[in-house]
């Protein structure tokens, strides 16, 4: 068996509403359609990994209600590994967002914490760590407390495991310490603007913002560019830009970094060389994308390598 990938994160109960635009301040508009479906950024990126046939961990917490059932039950259908799943007992919500989904695919997504957010020890347990430092990759984004990812890192980085890290998640900054460990930093471009401070419009802006978080202690930054593709910076080298694959729909954009980080991670842990590793995730992510739900949508390595491989016949 390889190395496993190893997700510490969140997991949430996606509650999709379906609109044709987003209500004004005061408003109350009608959804066409709403829905529960299983997501989080730690769960996507999880389900993602397993999906694509890669031995994978989740690290999490849920509530002992409904949304803990179906994430878990989403989870190991899957084919995520687990064993460090916690179910916090009666009393703490499991973790829920409200994703308002556009009618062209664009989302606006609002977080509720619940578990992802509550009483995680304050020192983790041996065989969460243990875990964590047998990994040949962890992975982590940020919807759980600062210091659970920086007790998670600290515990990868003695171990000499690569640690990704994929900003999403809450807005405040992001503490020096946890950058310290971070070896790839995967933010998006505001993600990128939040963390920097900087503008990221253009490229030229997002190279000199990228530049800054090599400033900050961090040698790869793995920037999402949502339809301009992704371009990875890693310091005293020239960047590597990778186009989308276009989809044939764009359906529902929910969880398409979190498909594009995991599967970047899946083919960077198999040892592919980075330009293939961010091929390797825009397929995933543009197979994702034309899919309704974050779970749900996460492709299986078949259709990954099917579409690459259909990319290059017609190119
Ligand atoms: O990245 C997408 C995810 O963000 C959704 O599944 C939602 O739960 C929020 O965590």
């Amino acid at each position: 068996q390889p190395p496993p990938l190893v997700v510490v994160g969140s997991a949430n109960a996606d509650i999709y509403v379906e609109i044709d635009r987003l209500p004004n301040e005061g408003e109350t508009i009608s959804a066409k359609t709403g829905q529960t479906l299983a997501g989080g950024k730690g769960a996507n990126q999880a389900t993602c990994g397993a999906k694509l046939s890669y031995p994978t961990y989740f690290v999490g917490q849920v509530g002992d209600d409904a949304n803990g059932k179906l994430i878990t039950e989403a989870l190991g259908n899957g084919g995520v590994r687990l064993e460090y799943l916690k179910s916090l007992g009666k009393g703490v919500p499991t973790g829920h967002a409200v994703v308002m989904l556009q009618s062209d695919g664009q989302n606006s997504i609002i977080i509720v914490g619940g578990a992802n957010m509550s009483c995680w020890p304050e020192k983790l347990s041996d065989q969460d760590l243990d875990v964590v430092k047998k990994a040949g990759i962890v992975l982590l984004q940020r919807e759980i407390p600062d210091y659970v990812n920086i007790q998670v890192a600290k515990a990868a980085r003695s171990a000499g495991v690569t640690i990704i890290m994929d900003a999403g998640g809450m807005d405040t900054p992001m503490p020096q310490e946890l950058l310290n460990y971070v070896d790839i930093l995967s933010p998006n471009e505001s993600e990128l603007g939040r963390l920097t401070g900087m503008p990221t419009e253009s490229f030229e802006q997002i190279s000199q913002a990228a530049a800054k978080c090599h400033k900050m202690g961090v040698k790869q930054v793995l920037v999402k560019l949502g339809a301009k593709g992704s371009a990875l910076f890693v310091e005293g080298e020239e960047p590597i830009r990778q186009p989308i694959i276009p989809a044939a729909q764009v359906l529902d954009t929910t969880g398409a970094g979190d498909t594009f980080t995991a599967a970047f991670a899946v083919a960077l842990v198999e040892g592919k060389p980075k330009e293939e590793c961010m091929r390797f995730a825009a397929a995933a992510a543009s197979l994702c994308v034309q899919v309704k739900g974050a779970i749900p949508s996460m492709p299986d390595r078949k259709s990954v390598l099917n579409l690459l491989q259909s990319v290059e016949v017609h190119s």
